[in-house]
Order: C-alpha cells, then structure tokens, then sequence
C-alpha cells in the first residue's frame, strides 16, 4: 500500500490528484496538505508535517504559479519556488521518502526546434522560470534524495483559474476575440497528469532518480487550442490569430516548448494521450458539471 503525502492539495493539479486516486480506486492513502494547514516556506512545519505523514511518497503540487505577476514578485516565487522546494526535499531525504515534484517547461527559453529532452540545456527567459529551476536546483542537490521532477506544460482542467475556462468565457462574453498563434507547446490535462503522478508512487521502487517530461501528446499553438475548445464548445465567437507582438505581457515565454516524454514513456510505462482527446474529456466533464 501506497501512502502519499500530496503538498498543495487545493490547487489545479493537487484537486485533479485526489480525484483520480478517488475514481480509480488508487490502493493507497493520500494524505493532503493545504497551504493555510502548512506554508512551505517555514521549514520547521514542513519537517513536521513529513514526518508525522508516515508517507513513502511525497508529491509537490504547491508553487507559486503567477507567471506574470513573478516579474514583479520575484522574491515570493524565489522563495517559494526555489528555496521552499528544498525545505521539502531535504525532510523528504531525512525520512527516506521519494518525492515527487512538479516543474515547467518554462525552464527553457523556446529557442531548439523540435522537442527538449530532460537533458536539454536549461536557460529559463522570465522570473517564474528562473524561480522554478532553482527549486529543481535545490532537489539535486540533496545528496541521497530519491526523487522524479517532472516538468509539465500548459496545464488546464474543468476547475480553478487556467485558459481552457478563460477560453469558455471569453466566448460568451465576446463575438470576436484575439489569441497567439506564435507559440507552440502541448496542453496537457491535468486529469492526465495526475494519473501519472499516482503511477510513478506506485512504480517508484523501479523509478530512476532524475528528470522527466511529461505532457499530452501532439503539439499546438493557443490559437489551434481556442480553436479546438471553440470545436467542442459549438461557439460562435470568431477567434483571430495574432503575433506574440500583438499580445505583450510582462513575463515573456518561450516560441517553443514541446517536450519529448520518450523517457517517461519508456521508464514509466505510461501511455500518453492525444491533446484533442484531453480537450474533449475535459468539455464534457465541465458540461456534464453544468447541468
Ligand atoms: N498551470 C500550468 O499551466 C503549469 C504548467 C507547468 C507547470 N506547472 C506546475 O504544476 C504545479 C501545479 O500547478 P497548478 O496549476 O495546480 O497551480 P495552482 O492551481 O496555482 O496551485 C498551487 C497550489 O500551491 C499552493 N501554495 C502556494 N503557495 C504556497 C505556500 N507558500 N505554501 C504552501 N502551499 C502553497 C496553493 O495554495 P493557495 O491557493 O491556498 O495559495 C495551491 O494549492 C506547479 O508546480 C506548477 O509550477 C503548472
């Protein structure tokens, strides 16, 4: 029996976990940690926290995710981050357990064609970037930590804050509206990835110690993603395909992103599946939500 200790447990991909350990009948136990039961920040209450889980996995889904608001708030999502994820890996280490944390493709700057590998050359181009490789830093360098960082991209879900629900609101709000088309990645369910995640604790004896990808499968830009919700959705806003130049925000982001999960996929055994599919299950579950 598996028993999980799952750090930001309220969030996207943290909600998206408990659900699918719930749906699939995951043989185990998760024990959930939510920000205002634990800042992680305050090594003293993590180390608390870890030891008295009684766990053999920890996952890290607590992070600051404001890619935007990082320019401005640098030292918040340094701290929390970077220097946090290392409060968590070193009383992961201290109470043998293997964690599990969760971390970007925004740690490259977009510039390789074709898909990065795990191995790849990190050069992150934004603040949140920067404060999400520093904590991939601190993993590594916990001497004798077993652990897997997967780095994941363009996550969404039928709950919370992300573009697939910024998408279904903009259709209804609008006639036409304007979306990238220059930047291109995968999107990824977080219902997918939470499956993986429940997958790598259970395997995590024949896991390897390292970095890896995961994702959907395929790749897109944001316009062929809107493009795709609106298919689904049967909406008839007009959407229009811009330049990154067009849409200026504060934190740049790579061109782009694609991630190779061939890693993942062998090591693992985890079959990916198609981006469309994902956008799919995901309409029909925020449909069927609705009614
Ligand atoms: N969303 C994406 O597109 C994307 C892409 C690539 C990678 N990722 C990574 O995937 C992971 C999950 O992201 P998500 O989209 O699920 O994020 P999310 O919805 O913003 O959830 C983040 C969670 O972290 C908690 N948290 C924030 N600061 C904390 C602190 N100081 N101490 C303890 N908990 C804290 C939040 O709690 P409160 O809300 O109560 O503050 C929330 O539960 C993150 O590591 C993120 O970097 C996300």
């Amino acid at each position: 029996m598996t028993r999980i200790l799952l750090f930001g447990s309220t969030g996207m991909l943290g909600r998206e976990v408990l659900r699918i350990a719930e749906e699939t009948k995951f043989e185990g136990t998760i024990v959930t940690v939510s920000h205002a039961e634990c800042d992680i920040r305050d090594e003293a209450q993590v180390e608390k926290t870890v030891a008295e889980s009684g766990a053999q996995v920890v996952v890290n889904c607590a992070a600051y995710t404001q890619v935007d608001k990082a320019e401005s708030e640098t030292e918040t999502a340094m701290e929390i981050n970077g220097k946090a994820t290392g409060n968590i890996a070193r009383a992961a280490k201290r109470h043998n357990m293997f964690l599990i944390h969760i971390s970007t493709d925004y740690v490259f700057d977009g510039e390789k064609e074709g898909a990065y590998k795990p191995e790849d050359e990190t050069n992150p181009i934004n603040e949140y970037g920067r404060s999400k490789l520093a904590g991939e830093k601190a993993i590594e360098a916990t001497t004798g930590l077993r652990y897997a960082i997967v780095r994941t991209q363009w996550l969404y879900s039928h709950i919370r804050k992300n573009f697939f629900l910024t998408m279904l609101r903009l259709f209804r709000e609008w006639e036409n509206i304007s979306v990238v088309g220059d930047q291109r990645g995968t999107p990824t369910l977080a219902a997918h990835l939470a499956e993986a995640i429940i997958k790598i604790a259970e395997r995590r004896d024949e896991v390897e110690t390292g970095i890896y990808h995961y994702s959907d499968s395929g790749s897109c830009t944001w316009y062929e993603f809107a493009s795709e919700i609106a298919k689904n959705d049967g909406t008839k806003c007009m959407i229009r395909e811009i330049t990154t130049e067009e849409y200026p925000t504060p934190a740049r982001r790579p061109k782009n992103s694609i991630l190779d999960k061939s890693k993942t996929t062998r090591i693992t055994g985890i079959a990916l599946k198609e981006w469309q599919e994902g956008v799919r299950e995901c309409y029909e579950k925020w449909r069927d939500e609705r009614r």
